[in-house]
């Protein structure tokens, strides 16, 4: 079973021999290995249990090592970079061929990020190599945003998790590709559309991802899902179906993750989690979200229902996740 520490030195040691280790973020918890070394990169797939197709993040310690890794960083990237990075975001680039196939699934773009939690920065600065690391959880489930998460999930296949506490961002980077004549946004995440169109000063188009579509091969509707059937309160709404299928549970099978006063039909409070819609109580759910997530789903419930985010700030990302746990 994988040990849970805050030894520098010794995460340090284990990536450098080819190990994977679990590592903190600001974001989520990544399953980190040396990104040049074809064989650690192999295995965090192997870990994972994650399709070769979906293409990995990079991770370094400052901007000042990207162009070591790709052939061009546009003006609007790097002006991205000076304001957000370190940070919640991720930029895609042309890749140089010093970095390997299996990172990128073989496309000819490279994902990187410069995160900001104190302990991968100080990790990386240690090194001399780039860190691969997918969120550290089985493929298709929830991203862990506290070491135990890693240590439950993985830590029968890695040695060493570095503990940096609770993820602060507790949401997956933002994603940005760089890599047409205009910015792309890929992925929504930790850093607000706001925040990024607020650098750039223009508006930012969204990728809109389907599994065929070869721009973002990880993003699958169906992800970050508990076991525990999933259901979108605003989906009820419109489909008797559903809510014939919620109606027949017993009502304490049920558990609810709801937003600001929403009601649902049958719900009593013992069972609700409740987040506040104010830009403050957004932020606090989006820190929270995966590990209630989590929470709920191990908690033997027949059903878990929530309801949707705000759609601004941080809780376009929320609604992200939240439809793709209850996509079918
Ligand atoms: O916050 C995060 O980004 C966390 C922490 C650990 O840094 N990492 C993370 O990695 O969320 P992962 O592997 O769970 O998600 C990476 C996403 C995938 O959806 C993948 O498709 C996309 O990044 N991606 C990676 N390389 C890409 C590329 N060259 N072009 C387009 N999308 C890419
Ligand atoms: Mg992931």
């Amino acid at each position: 079973m994988a040990e849970i520490g805050t030894d520098l030195d010794r995460a340090a040691k284990l990536l450098r021999s080819g190990e994977l280790v679990g590592i903190p973020t600001e974001t989520v918890y990544g399953l980190a290995g040396n990104a040049l070394d074809a064989r650690a990169v192999a295995s965090i797939f192997r870990v994972k249990e994650r399709p070769s197709f979906d293409p990995l993040i990079m991770h370094l310690p400052s901007l000042e090592r990207v162009a070591d890794y790709v052939t061009e960083i546009p003006a609007a990237a790097v002006k991205l970079a000076r304001a957000h990075w370190p940070g919640p975001l991720t930029m895609v680039f042309k890749r140089k061929p010093i970095v390997p196939d299996l990172v990128t699934s073989g496309l000819k773009t490279v994902a990187i990020r410069v995160p900001a939690h104190p302990l991968a920065q100080e990790l990386l600065k240690k090194l001399d190599f780039p860190l691969a690391a997918p969120s550290a959880n089985p493929f298709g489930y929830i991203s862990p945003t506290r070491a135990k998460h890693v240590q439950k999930q993985l830590g029968a296949k890695i040695s060493y998790v570095l503990d940096g506490g609770n993820c602060p961002v507790g949401l997956e980077s933002t994603i940005v590709s760089f890599t047409d004549s205009a910015p792309l946004l890929l992925r929504k995440g930790g850093l607000t559309i706001e925040a990024i169109e607020g650098v750039l000063g223009h508006p930012v188009e969204f990728n809109t991802h389907s599994s065929s579509n070869p721009q973002a091969p990880g993003m699958l509707a169906k992800h970050y899902s508990p076991a525990t059937k999933f259901y979108l309160a605003d989906e009820m709404e419109s489909s008797n179906q559903l809510t014939q299928e919620l109606e027949r549970l017993p009502s304490e099978r049920k558990a609810y993750l709801l937003f600001g006063e929403t009601t649902v039909a049958g719900c009593t409070d013992s069972r609700v989690y409740r987040f506040e819609t104010s830009d403050e109580g957004i932020i606090t759910a989006a820190s929270s979200l995966f590990a209630t997530l989590r929470e709920l789903d191990e908690g033997n419930y027949d059903a878990i229902v929530a309801s949707l985010a705000p759609e601004r700030g941080l809780g376009r990302a929320i609604n992200d996740r939240l439809r793709r746990a209850a996509a079918k």
